[in-house]
Parts: C-alpha cells; sequence; structure tokens
C-alpha cells in the first residue's frame, strides 16, 4: 500500500527500519523458471516490505571464463529480466556488481578469514572443479584430483574463493534476508561462519548472521522437463522467461514421463512428480487436483497433462517475456536504473568497507 508519509524504501509505515534484503545472479544467461521461482519471484513479492537491493553478478560469472563479448549482453539480459518481472528500480536498490568495486576491496580483505580447506569443500566448487577438469571424482578423491592434476586443465582460484564473494556481496549490506533458492543454502551457512569468525577475531559484534527466506516455506526447487533432478543452465533442460510461445509449447510437449500407472494408487516416479512440482508453482491447486486423482485411477493422459502445463506456464511467462522484449531495447532507462543503484549500493558499501578497514588495522597516514 503507498503511504504518502514514508520518505524513503528504508523505513517501514510505523517507522520502523525495515529489514535489509540482498540476492544477485550471475550473468550467465537468460533466466529460466528456476531461476524464477527459486529467486526473482521472491524479489518482486519482497520490494514492498524490506529494503532491498538486487544485483547482478558479472564477477561471479567470471569464474566460468564468459566470452568478454557475451558478457555485456549477459549482464544487460537479466537486468531486462529483472525489471520485467516487476522490480520497480525505486523501490529497490538495482545494480551491478562490478560498479561497487567496494565490493572486490572487501572480497580481498575477507579472504584472510577463509580456510582454503573448507571453500574445496563447498559443494558447488566440487562440481565446478569436476566439471573444469572433466573428471568424476566423488568425496575427498576430487581434493587430490585437484591438487594433483597434471594435464593442461586447471581450477582457477576464482571458483575456489567464491564463496567469499557471495558472501561479502552480503556482509557489504549487512544483509539480514538474502533470498535464493535451496543450491545456495551452503554459501549462506559459509556467510554465516565467515561473519561469526570476523566478529570473534576482531573481538567486535560487527556482522550479523544472514539466512535465507522463504516466505515460511521451504526453499524451492524447480525441477528440470528432462525427468531428474533441477531445472538448471548447464542441465540443458530449461524453459526460459524470454521463450516464445511455440519454443516452450514445444519443450513441454517432449517433457519425460513414464508409461502411466497401471494400477490404482501405484507411486509416483520421478519425471511425473517433476510435472506435478511444476503444475504447482504455475496452475490452479484445482487444476494438479485433477490431474492428481486422473493418475490415481489411472486415467490420466500426459498429453492432456503437458497442455495444461504449457497453457499455465505462458500465462507467467508471455506477459514477462513482452516486457523483457521492450526493457532490452531501451538503453537509456537501463543504464538511468543502473546508475542510480550504483551510487545507492556504493553509499552502505563505502561505510561497511571503511568499517572493516578500521576494524582490521588498515589506516592512512594522510
Ligand atoms: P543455474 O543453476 O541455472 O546456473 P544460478 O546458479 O545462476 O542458476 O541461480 C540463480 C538463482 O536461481 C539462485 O538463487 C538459485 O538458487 C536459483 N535457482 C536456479 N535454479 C533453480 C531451480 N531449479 N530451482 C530453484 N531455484 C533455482
Ligand atoms: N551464488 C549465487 C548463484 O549462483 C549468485 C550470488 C552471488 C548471490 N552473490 C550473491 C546470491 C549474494 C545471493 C546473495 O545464484
Amino acid at each position: 500500500m503507498e503511504n504518502k508519509e514514508i520518505k524513503d524504501n528504508k523505513t517501514s509505515e510505523n517507522g520502523d527500519k525495515k529489514k535489509v534484503v540482498l540476492s544477485g545472479i550471475r550473468a550467465t544467461g537468460n533466466l529460466h523458471l528456476g531461476n524464477y521461482y527459486g529467486a526473482l519471484s521472491k524479489f518482486v513479492r519482497m520490494q514492498d516490505d524490506y529494503d532491498c537491493r538486487y544485483f547482478v553478478a558479472d564477477l561471479h560469472a567470471l569464474t566460468t571464463h564468459p566470452d568478454p563479448k557475451m558478457l555485456h549482453e549477459n549482464v544487460k539480459d537479466i537486468l531486462a529480466e529483472y525489471l520485467a518481472a516487476g522490480l520497480d528500480p525505486d523501490k529497490n536498490t538495482i545494480y551491478v556488481q562490478s560498479d561497487v568495486p567496494e565490493i572486490s576491496e572487501m572480497y580481498l580483505l575477507m579472504n584472510m578469514h577463509v580456510g582454503i580447506g573448507e571453500l574445496m569443500r563447498t559443494a558447488s566448487f566440487k562440481d565446478k572443479a569436476r566439471k573444469a577438469l572433466g573428471i568424476h571424482s566423488e568425496g575427498d578423491e576430487i581434493e587430490k584430483e585437484i591438487i594433483g592434476n597434471q594435464t593442461n586443465q586447471r581450477v582457477n582460484a576464482g571458483l575456489l574463493t567464491y564463496p567469499t564473494l557471495m558472501a561479502v556481496d552480503i556482509l557489504i549490506h549487512h544483509a539480514d534476508l538474502v533470498p535464493v533458492g535451496k543450491d545456495q543454502e551452503q554459501h549462506l551457512e559459509l556467510t554465516r561462519r565467515f561473519a561469526r569468525r570476523f566478529n570473534s577475531f576482531y573481538k567486535t559484534p560487527y556482522f550479523s548472521e544472514p539466512f535465507n527466506f522463504n516466505f515460511g516455506g521451504e526453499a524451492v526447487k524447480v525441477p528440470g522437463l528432462d525427468g531428474s533432478g533441477k531445472m538448471g543452465k548447464s542441465e540443458g533442460n530449461c524453459i526460459y522467461l524470454i521463450d516464445d510461445e511455440k519454443t516452450l509449447r514445444k519443450k513441454v510437449m517432449r517433457a519425460v514421463t513414464d508409461e502411466g500407472p497401471k494400477e490404482p494408487d501405484s507411486p509416483v516416479s520421478e519425471p511425473i512428480k517433476n510435472l506435478f512440482t511444476l503444475m504447482e508453482l504455475v496452475s490452479e491447486p484445482s487444476t494438479l487436483e485433477h490431474f492428481k486423482n486422473a493418475y490415481a485411477d489411472c486415467s490420466i493422459r500426459y498429453g492432456d497433462l503437458k497442455k495444461q502445463l504449457a497453457e499455465d506456464i505462458l500465462k507467467t511467462t508471455l506477459p514477462i517475456r513482452e516486457r523483457i522484449l521492450d526493457i532490452r531495447n531501451n538503453d537509456e532507462y537501463i543504464s538511468k536504473v543502473v546508475r542510480q543503484g550504483a551510487e545507492k549500493a556504493r553509499e552502505t558499501a563505502a561505510k561497511t568497507l571503511a568499517d572493516v578497514r578500521e576494524i582490521m588495522g588498515i589506516r592512512k597516514f594522510y
């Protein structure tokens, strides 16, 4: 609700300071339904009640070596997608990570308190290291392979220290809440650990501990259309917000299913569960109920299920797609939004960085 008495987006109607929300998405390609339900839709829902800062993580994207010509376009895509999904630049601070150089300096400082071992044990690091080296080892083996690797492939140090940079993104704003998908919870756990470690090392309760936020529910994991696992850019199983109607329908109609239930109340297989999970996100509860009942009494036709699912996904994505195309053509608007965002983000970031330098003993002679 609009209230003329509110002077800025940092204070709520009753005069209390709003909680700080911070989140970002790497600039590695267009956003898909996983990003939307895991992150972006939460960003939008939070914008009225919190002091929100949302950014595009272009420095994080560098860890996987994007084509330099593509990186800028990718940043622009995500900005257009943020705005098209409904983020209001007057309510939120929307910025590009590299526009805030204070983050890079604090990343260097914070790394002094981060252990190589704990970084090497991070699940996302192990995944990316495996990909970089083209190996499939599990458990501790991966660490030996990274150190002992004799080939030309290397795992870059930026990938290892990814969680430090993410922690700094969050701590530099003293964020309370960080809306992200389930796969990011280990990074949040590390952020809390780094915050506690900093506080106890310097004997000052400087950082508070940030938590994921999911409107009281579980963090969502949007499944892919290929029958297993999560929807993800590198899994090649995505429905993108920018997909046109024909592409989207085709993708849904090709989703993996099974042979169908043979007897009433059969257990539901993984691919069908996934379709139900997607339906839970995009369809009316009664629609989902209808198909679940049809599954239970063996009358279900997967063709109908998919058609309905495509229809309901399109209801969400098509209006967003239209707006993405519009905004993407409006360079002036995009640059105004990020300039204003960078200014606001740098205000807080500069203050935190100055404090951290002071706490750590970096002082000037002049
Ligand atoms: P991707 O896995 O496609 O590379 P990112 O790692 O860039 O996506 O994720 C950006 C945000 O979207 C994060 O907050 C992440 O938790 C969320 N996210 C990504 N995929 C999913 C998914 N399948 N389900 C729920 N959230 C997701
Ligand atoms: N690691 C997040 C991802 O892969 C992106 C990210 C970087 C982020 N810094 C962040 C998310 C800070 C939340 C807060 O999606």
